[in-house]
């Protein structure tokens, strides 16, 4: 008789976002005359730029005669789209990657729950809270993570890195020393930032207690000020101890193009193994890669139309960052984020818990949030909102809260 991997069934609930995908279809269908504005997951809602459109039609040309049709992709990506990543991701920042440390894969959300699977199930997992809930999942569903304590919403095998008003939404070094450090700044979902010296820290700790930092910078695009890293291969040290995960989500409006990479640079080491070596092992044997067309796509992303396009594309987001913080702000709510990040983090005002929230403004102002204790327990009485509207509906949203 088969058995089925039981670390599924610790699971607690659904997916976060498909909670609230089911909760809003409920409110819908029972009220159907309610023009709903959906300001929860983080999608984006304007078109592709041209530059990209432009990209794509030429490479699905190309598909369609013999001469330029291309099959399989190579394992880790094509060369230019790799190149292209080094070139303006990497050394036009000073840092120091090379293109074949670079992983082009479908998504930003895929790597990061994949991989942890090259490192061991007895590492310590070490998480912000609150965090995207990817990174404990799928740590879970690896059997990583130890048993859940429904009361406190925690699994006993990991260790959480409160991210509280207190500390600014930032983690400190934890006391218990973790074998793998998840961390994503900008941040999802506080839209907090650490200063280079900050993560400089974080890198030092790491190589000092021979762990791994997994860094998200899915965000990187919405960096506004000096002093933020687009990227852990800033701090001096990085090479030997962190692993990068990116997206075309966010600065391109990939979300439904489906683009990401991952570089892990070839000093980082177990002993005489190299996680490099690994990956490529994984990638080559479990994936087939991004389609041609859309790593065509993702190489027009670093164009000089392409930059300037996606340039207003983020400024558009911001500008809707800026009116949701400064018009809650004048309505007396606590918020904070939207600075670096498209996103808002607020206190649910008066004692409500997070879904309380949720519910009341769904129900009153036909506005869906993301509840901030679907991602931690400190998250808990805190509420997430989206930059990734059209100004006009991120307007209408705001106003209709500011008038309850
Ligand atoms: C979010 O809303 O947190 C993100 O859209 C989720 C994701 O990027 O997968």
């Amino acid at each position: 008789m088969f058995k089925i991997n039981e670390e599924y069934l610790k699971l607690p609930g659904s997916y976060l976002f498909s909670t609230i995908a089911k909760k809003v279809a409920a409110f819908s269908e029972e009220n159907p005359e309610a023009k709903i504005i959906r300001l929860g997951i983080g999608d984006v809602t304007q078109q592709l730029a041209t530059a990209i459109i432009d990209a794509l039609h030429k490479a699905v040309d190309e598909m369609g005669a013999a001469e330029t049709f291309r099959g399989y992709a190579p394992d880790l990506g094509y060369e230019f789209l790799r190149n292209a990543i080094a070139e303006n991701d990497y050394k036009a920042r000073g840092c120091e990657i090379a293109a074949d440390e670079i992983f082009i894969s479908d998504g930003a959300k895929c790597d990061s729950g994949n991989i942890q699977e090259i490192f061991s199930k007895d590492n310590k997992i070490a998480v912000c809270d609150p965090v995207y809930p990817v990174y404990v999942d799928t740590n879970v569903m690896a059997g990583r993570t130890g048993t859940y304590d429904p009361e406190r919403e925690t699994w006993s095998d990991v260790i959480y890195m409160p991210c509280t008003k207190e500390t600014n939404f930032a983690p400190s070094l934890p006391k218990e020393t973790p074998d793998l450090i998840y961390l994503c700044f900008p941040n999802n979902p506080t839209g907090s930032t650490i200063t280079k010296s900050q993560l400089q820290e974080w890198v030092d700790y790491a190589n000092k207690n021979g762990c791994v930092i997994i860094y998200d910078a899915a965000y990187e695009a919405y960096i506004s000020e000096a002093d933020v890293p687009h990227s852990v291969y800033e701090c001096e040290g990085a090479r030997t101890c962190a692993i990068e995960l990116r997206s075309f989500s966010k600065n391109a409006g990939f979300t439904g193009v489906r683009l990401g990479f991952t570089v892990i640079p070839k000093e980082l080491k177990a002993g005489s193994v190299s996680l490099h070596s690994l990956w490529a092992r994984r990638h080559g044997t479990k994936y087939n890669g991004a389609p041609y067309i859309v790593q065509r796509a993702g190489e027009a992303v670093y164009s000089e139309a392409g930059k300037a396009q996606l340039k207003e594309q983020v400024a558009y987001y911001m500008r809707n960052a800026a009116y949701i913080k400064n018009g809650l702000k004048d309505a007396g709510y606590e918020v904070s984020g939207g600075v670096n990040a498209p996103y808002i983090w607020l206190k649910a005002p008066g004692g409500m818990t997070s879904w309380e929230f949720f519910d009341d403004l769904l129900r009153r102002a036909h506005v869906v949030g993301t509840p901030g204790s679907g991602f931690g327990p400190s998250g808990e009485t805190y509420f997430r909102l989206t930059a990734f509207g059209s100004y006009e509906n991120t307007v209408e949203a705001i106003d209709r809260i500011k008038a309850l």
